[in-house]
């Protein structure tokens, strides 16, 4: 690990729009049409407020904290799907991105066809997944389900090809959130393995979970957020060893 910081926050906030607080109903919504939408966009939730940080290129880095906390609101802003409501971003590298379970996929389309999907919405080419197509089938361990909708796959079956796909990727930076927990043991040695060679790779990893154990063993720093801000920045043991004292 070397000391250039490929993510850097600089108090960056992400607030969204309280859709649903309409005050006084929605025939008086209606009748005050400007006051309205001006009183909507002074109602604004913040689930990020005004977090900093920096991560070095190689560095492997934890996200934890409650749910709700704000954890996926920070991925996404690395992963550049979100925008800043405040502060600055900088992400140096291509990034791959597992975010929330089932983005990017069509319950329709079988599991080799969600793959292409995936893997064009990831940044491939469809010529480079059909490349790839068997290796990922191959690690995702779905057999002949692959060619099965995704509406009868479970959870975990989604996770295995989510991951499988990004697994063949060849990012620079990778953003995890939490999903190996739906998978079963084998999946997620499996999954930890090749964590564990992308580490190798010197690939930069920012990584949410609510597993302890798996943060200690995967990451060299970790951050703690709680109510939007920032609780804590420091060593994966230090900070995981005061967020299991606090009893979260
Ligand atoms: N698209 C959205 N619109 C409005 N509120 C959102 C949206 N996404 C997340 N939130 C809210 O922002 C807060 C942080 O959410 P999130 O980043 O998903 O937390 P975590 O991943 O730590 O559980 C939550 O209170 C959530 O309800
Ligand atoms: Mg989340």
């Amino acid at each position: 690990m070397n000391n250039e910081q490929v993510i850097i926050f600089d108090a960056v906030s992400k607030s969204y729009p309280l859709y649903h607080h309409i005050t006084g109903g929605f025939k008086n919504f209606l009748f005050h049409f400007p006051r309205a939408v001006s009183q909507m966009k002074n109602h604004q939730y913040e689930a990020l407020h005004e977090i900093s940080f920096q991560v070095c290129r190689g560095e492997t880095f934890g996200i934890i904290g409650k749910n709700g906390a704000g954890k996926s609101t920070a991925l996404g802003l690395i992963a550049g799907v979100l925008k800043p409501s405040k502060g600055t971003i900088s992400v140096k590298g291509r990034v791959s991105a597992l975010l929330e379970l089932g983005s990017g996929f069509n319950a329709e389309l079988t599991g080799r066809e969600n793959i292409v999907l995936n893997g064009v919405l990831l940044g491939l080419t469809r010529v480079e997944v059909m490349h790839k197509m068997e290796e990922i089938i191959e690690f995702s361990g779905l057999g002949q389900f692959i060619d099965q909708p995704l509406r009868t796959y479970s959870t975990g079956m989604m996770m295995r090809l989510g991951f499988s796909v990004v697994s063949s990727l060849d990012p620079e930076i990778l953003l995890i959130d939490e999903v190996f927990a739906v998978g079963d043991m084998e999946f997620q040695k499996k999954c930890m393995d090749k964590l564990e060679s992308f580490k190798k790779g010197g690939v930069t990893i920012v990584y949410v979970s609510h597993g302890m154990q798996t943060i200690l063993q995967t990451c060299d720093r970790v951050i703690w957020i709680e109510n939007h801000r920032v609780r804590m920045i420091g060593s994966a043991q230090e900070v995981v060893s005061s967020y299991v004292d606090a009893g979260l």
